[in-house]
């Protein structure tokens, strides 16, 4: 292994070959290769071995504009510079281009932007759109009266990209930091695809082959885009290369090579198709156009008008009632397909096809987001939604000049992007249920094409900090007008209060990675397509830049009927990573939590929003927050069980109690990569040598700290015939059993921050949660 990097504690990583993202990726270590997801921490490596130009914005920006503060010593002296040449306090124009952007790196230890203490009141203002036309996009000269989905612009490209963006792009490259460090490492990972041979043909089960089609469109748009902005066709040969793989005789049966039966691979396939076609569309020549054209109805857009004629129903299960990513990607492959041949298909298919997607998905997709703004899958399957919903609804709108209402036929999907937010803690997501497959071409940059469309600039600034926010799409969606700091006067916390999902968001800061955050579901344990665990009451812990209480993620796509049902007796519940007992809940009499749980919740806060104009947060006193569910319709055998968590003490202690009358057994559980050592009332945990310190207060008898493994109880029932559950490997479960009884379980969460005394820590007073408020432990 490389010396420059900093492995997980695990030593599980599977080190595979090549990164999905490319050399441009800051994950990437040329010499040990990709270190892909799982129970693994990112690598830690030295930034400035690919970050060099932007240490030298930011560099730069220091001197011009930000002082750079150190947060130890709690200097937060207001900009001496900095002001925007233009003096409308934007952050545009030369100067904006001078700062850079604002984190120093996206490559902390969790993969999150690392922002630096700087004080900065121009830059770090009230997020907006300015009015600074030298930013802007021009205005799009076709601007149909009556839109129609089947009449298209006269130019191509037609898809999310039309011609008059490209001409624009290179000096809105020139005038903007995001955009030039985006198209620096678009190129980048094109010259890594451009190196490495075609995708190889991989059936993986009953997942098919949607890795192949996802990283089969993420570079023939990373090949259309370096070709249409330089116009080498090498660029464009390489792209045909992977064209003609897909459909080449070593790719899959002659009959179906897009794997119709699982219809996401098809449907990614068809996208990658739709943009190669319509971005080459100058270089391709008819004879490429048409074999394109044909093999795309052949293999793909054909199936998707017999998934709607009826005339085959086996593959079209996505499109009655499923309000989740299937539906999203399935109807926006076939949407960008039929869009991208409209005119030169002679056979009618992408017609017809426009004439049933667009109902389909309002009908289905935008659903996906309930009406807190949530996905109702899981955290992480929002990554597949959104992009599927956001490639539709912006190929039509450039295409066809409407989006048809699906931007806001759902009018709480203009929320999606808070819920993304809000999931992230200061290290990573909050994860809950299964995670997906291989994100490839998903990324969250939905939310700059959110960001742009509802005019909500938090959206844009957040995500453009991101790491995985390099990449085609992101240079077309985002708003270069956009300005100051998405942080600024955000709420630190907030409540999703829908009941499929129900669920708490709460932190100390949104720009230190070492914050504290805490994130706590109830919701039900139905309604999430199959994707979701039997957790209700489970929660993540973030503090000193390390995750404390963690979930394990998805067992194994194809383990016997993993997604088959979410009955009480399915088969998927059988599995310890999606028994309530590989989460952060109680268990009572070694059982499963109930499908049938319907939690309800209450909620308090008092209010705190982050400052403008610095990147330095300090919690106020009194800055309070608590989230309470009722969980007794989640157990048998409970004749009532609420769960509370609230932040204390300027938000650097957490309380989590519950208060619980039970006929059946009680155990608490957390899952953990910290070492444990459990003593009685009190468990000192220890990542990496910062240490947490938890409590029980005021035990209830013969209550105290155990430790366990993250495995199945003994007398669960049997794994179905040849299954095993997935090792999780270096975390620990700590527990706490309780008989038959009636409890008040106060768990105190004391993380031992940098400089603080023993003195500076608070033990509160024990209150029923039925009497919690923002104020009650003051
Ligand atoms: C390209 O590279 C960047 C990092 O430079 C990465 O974050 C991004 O996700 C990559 N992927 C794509 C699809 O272009
Ligand atoms: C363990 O660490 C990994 C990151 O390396 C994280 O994704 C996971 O959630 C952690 N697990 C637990 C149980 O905290
Ligand atoms: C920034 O601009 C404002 C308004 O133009 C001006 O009042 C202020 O003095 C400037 N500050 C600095 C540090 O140049
Ligand atoms: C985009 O990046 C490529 C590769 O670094 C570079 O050659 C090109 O000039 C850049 N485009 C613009 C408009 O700056
Ligand atoms: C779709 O869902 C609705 C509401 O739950 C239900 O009434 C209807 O029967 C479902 N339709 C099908 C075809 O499953
Ligand atoms: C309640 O407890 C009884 C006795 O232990 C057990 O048989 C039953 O399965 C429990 N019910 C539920 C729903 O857990």
């Amino acid at each position: 292994m490389a010396t420059n990097t900093n492995y997980d504690y695990h030593s599980t990583e599977h080190a595979a070959p090549v990164s999905p993202y490319g050399s441009g990726d800051p994950y990437y270590i040329k010499s040990s290769g990709y270190i892909a997801s799982g129970p693994v921490k990112r690598p830690k490596r030295n930034w400035l071995k690919i970050g060099i130009p932007i240490a030298i914005l930011v560099i730069v920006g220091a001197v011009l504009g930000g002082v750079l503060g150190s947060r130890a010593s709690k200097k937060s002296n207001s900009s001496s510079g900095g002001n925007n040449s233009n003096g409308n306090g934007n952050g545009n124009g030369p100067v904006k281009n001078g700062l850079g952007r604002f984190p120093t790196s996206t490559d902390s230890f969790y993969g999150m932007p690392i922002y630096p203490s700087s004080t900065n009141s121009a830059l770090y203002g009230q997020p907006t759109f300015s009015t600074n036309a030298k930013n802007a996009w021009p205005s799009d000269t076709f601007s149909p009266g009556s839109p129609s989905a089947t009449s298209v612009r006269p130019d191509r490209p037609r898809i999310i990209a039309p011609a008059y963006r490209w001409n624009a792009l290179p000096n809105l490259i020139a005038n903007d930091p995001y955009l030039s460090a985006w198209n620096e490492s678009i190129f980048m990972n094109a010259t890594d695809y451009f190196n490495a041979p075609p995708v190889k043909y991989n059936l993986d089960g009953d997942s098919g082959i949607l890795d192949n089609s996802r990283e089969i469109k993420m570079r023939i748009k990373a090949f259309s885009y370096a070709y249409r902005m330089t116009k080498n066709t090498k660029w464009a040969d390489r792209a045909w290369d992977e064209i003609q793989n897909a459909v080449s005789s070593n790719f899959g049966p002659a009959t179906d090579k897009w794997n119709t039966k699982h219809f996401l691979d098809t449907a990614e396939m068809v996208a990658a198709y739709a943009i190669g076609y319509d971005w080459l569309y100058d270089v391709l020549n008819d004879d490429q156009k048409k074999q394109m054209r044909d093999n795309m109805i052949l293999y793909g857009l054909g199936p998707g008008k017999s998934v709607f004629d009826g005339s085959i129903v086996d593959f079209g299960w996505w499109k009655t009632n499923v309000t989740g990513n299937w539906n999203c990607v399935c109807n926006g492959g076939l949407t960008l397909g039929a869009l991208a041949i409209l005119g030169d298909d002679t056979t009618g298919t992408a017609e017809f096809i426009l004439g049933q997607t667009i109902d389909n998905a309002l009908n289905n997709c935008v659903n996906g987001v309930t009406t807190d703004g949530t996905w109702t899958e899981t955290a992480n399957y929002w990554y597949f939604g959104t992009t599927g919903h956001a490639e539709m609804a912006s190929a039509l709108l450039t295409a066809t000049g409407s989006h048809y209402g699906l931007l806001d036929r759902n009018a709480k999907l203009r929320d999606t992007g808070f819920f993304h937010m809000y999931a992230h803690g200061p290290t990573s997501l909050f994860d809950y249920g299964d995670h997906g497959p291989n994100k490839f071409s998903s990324t969250s940059n939905s939310i700059i094409f959110y960001g742009s469309e509802f005019k909500i600039p938090e959206y844009i600034l957040y995500q453009r900090d991101q790491r995985d926010s390099a990449e085609p799409w992101s240079m077309f969606w985002y708003d270069p007008t956009v300005a100051g700091a998405w942080w600024g006067g955000l709420p630190l916390d907030r409540f999703f209060t829908d009941d499929t999902d129900q669920w708490a968001s709460m932190r100390s800061s949104w720009t230190d990675n070492n914050a504290l955050y805490v994130a706590m579901k109830a919701g039900k344990n139905v309604g999430h397509q199959t994707h979701n665990d039997l957790d209700t009451g489970d929660f993540v812990l973030d503090a000193m830049g390390t995750r404390w209480a963690g979930e394990l993620g998805s067992g194994d796509y194809l383990s016997y009927q993993y997604f088959q049902s979410d009955a009480q007796d399915a088969a998927r519940w059988l599995y310890y990573r999606k028994r309530t007992e590989g989460q952060n809940t109680l268990v009572v009499n070694h059982a499963n939590q109930l499908v049938t749980a319907s939690p309800t919740i209450k909620s308090g806060t008092s209010g705190t929003t982050q400052n403008l104009g610095t990147t330095v947060f300090e919690v106020p006193d009194k800055s309070n927050a608590f989230f309470v569910a009722d969980l007794t319709s989640a157990y048998g055998n409970v004749t009532t069980f609420l769960r509370g968590v609230r932040v204390l003490n300027k938000r650097r202690q957490v309380l989590l109690q519950d208060d619980i009358q039970s006929s059946g057994s009680i155990q608490w559980r957390m899952h953990t990569n910290a070492t444990v050592n459990a003593q009685g009332t009190s468990a000192d945990l220890d990542i990496g040598g910062k240490k947490m310190q938890v409590k029980i207060l005021n035990a209830p008898n013969g209550a105290s700290f155990a430790k366990s493994d993250p495995v199945r109880y003994q007398d669960d029932p049997a794994l179905p015939q040849g299954q095993t559950d997935q090792q999780n490997p270096g975390v620990s479960v700590l527990t706490i059993d309780l008989p038959a009884g009636q409890y008040s379980l106060q768990i105190l969460f004391s993380p031992q921050w940098n400089g603080m005394s023993s003195s500076d820590f608070v033990k509160p007073s024990a209150v029923p949660l039925s009497s919690w408020t923002v104020d009650s432990h003051n």
